[in-house]
């Protein structure tokens, strides 16, 4: 029997791997901490919620005393954060909240299972695992193809964003060095699946083109990201839990290197044949100014993995988007909510009169 604590379990990522755990093991408790900003969605669990082996906690990873209050009572043998403010463009807008839940959220965790697991008993097969991002390593060259990150890549983030990220992920290995606490930190390339908040550029070019509004591309559309099927990326994190070496980084990532131009293009080709709407077309495409310090590419070398764990991708892009488009078409409803701010009902509809739970 394992108790998984997870932070951020109603957002993205976090939601995907509660299911990808509940679903893959008989065993386990699954305990989801997460303060529900906007993209946080009780939505996305619905299907769990009954589910005995699943507890939410609405609390603050910043929240000190309630995180080591959390890590006493629920005494997990994994903690795994996920909860983070993820967006770049709005990290560009307002750092600093990015340094208060990126950053102070993680040494508030980190001291939480300090203290809790540190003492004399010292922490036995526990871990912590950071869940971090291959945007610390910075940009690589259009013209250095051949060129990936790996785990020794220097850290060289350039958004607000991906610096909290960075410091996050030095905090960690801080702690490792001066307190040997267990860890590890995964560094994954772009998520693309079910549950993604369409302010990130594949659910927000699924959801422009169908209802024919602008697609914005930012500058020439030239730039590459590796993307990755979610559950590949959770099937990771929970091999790494399980099986990775303790105190070691690894990247995750799928050598599947696309251009946004590529990206909104296919999406578009996809929608119009599936709809039969020959108004989802390639003049709806908008180059807009572009992000700015936007880095060109990201490209990682999953070698590590691979080798110690036996991890490869399993979902190929064509699949793994056209799976995509369906879930967005065949979710219309969950788009709604989260866009119009109807989930923050559902929550006090699912809550407001009921469990509490610790
Ligand atoms: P997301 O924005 O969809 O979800 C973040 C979740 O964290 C939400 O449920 C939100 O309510 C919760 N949260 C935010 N602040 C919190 C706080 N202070 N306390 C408790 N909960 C809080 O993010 P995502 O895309 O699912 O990313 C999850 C993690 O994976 C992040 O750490 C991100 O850096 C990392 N990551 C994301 C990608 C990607 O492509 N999306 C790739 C690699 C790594
Ligand atoms: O690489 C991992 C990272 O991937 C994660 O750490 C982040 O949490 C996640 O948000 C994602 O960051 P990106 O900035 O790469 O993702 P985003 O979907 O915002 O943008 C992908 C690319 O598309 C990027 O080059 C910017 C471009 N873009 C994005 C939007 C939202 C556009 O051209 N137009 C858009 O409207």
């Amino acid at each position: 029997m394992k108790t998984y604590l997870v932070t951020g379990g109603a957002g993205f990522i976090g939601s995907n791997f509660v299911h990808y755990v509940l679903s893959h093991h008989d065993d386990v408790k699954v305990v989801n901490v997460d303060s529900l900003t906007y993209a946080g969605n009780l939505e996305n669990l619905a299907a769990v919620s009954e589910d005995e082996r699943y507890v939410f906690v609405h609390a603050d990873i910043c929240d000190r005393s309630r995180m080591r209050s959390l890590v006493d009572e629920f005494d997990p043998d994994y903690v795994v954060n996920f909860a983070a403010e993820s967006h770049v463009d709005r990290s560009i807008e307002n750092p600093s909240v990015f340094a208060d839940t990126n950053v102070l959220g993680t040494i508030s965790l980190l001291d939480a299972v300090r203290d809790a697991w540190m003492g004399a008993d010292g922490p036995g097969e526990r871990k912590y695992l950071q869940v971090s991002t291959d945007e610390v390593y910075g940009t690589l060259s259009l013209d250095e193809p051949d060129t990936f990150f790996r785990e020794d890549t220097p850290l060289s983030p350039h958004s607000p964003y991906s610096a909290s990220k960075a410091s996050a992920d030095l905090f960690v290995q801080a702690y490792a060095d001066t307190y040997g606490l267990p860890i590890n930190i995964t560094r994954c390339s772009n998520n693309y699946g079910p549950y993604q908040f369409p302010e990130k550029l594949i659910p927000l070019m699924i959801h422009n083109a169908q209802s024919h509004e602008a697609l914005p591309v930012y500058g020439d559309g030239l730039n590459v990201r590796d993307w990755l099927y979610v559950e590949d990326h959770c099937k990771a994190i929970d091999l790494v839990l399980r099986k990775g070496r303790v105190g070691e980084v690894y990247n995750v990532g799928g050598h599947n290197e696309r251009s946004n131009m590529y990206i909104v293009e296919r999406i578009i080709a996809e929608l119009a044949e599936r709809l039969d709407d020959p108004a989802i077309c390639t003049s709806l495409i908008r180059h807009v100014e572009d992000r700015k310090g936007h880095d060109r590419r990201y490209g990682i070398a999953p070698d590590k993995i691979k080798e110690e764990l036996g991890w490869e991708p399993e979902t190929a892009f064509e699949d793994g988007i056209a799976r995509t488009i369906s879930w967005y078409l065949d979710n219309q409803e969950w788009v709604e909510h989260v866009t119009s701010g109807t989930y923050q009902q559902y929550f006090e509809h699912m809550y407001g009169n009921r469990k509490v739970l610790s």
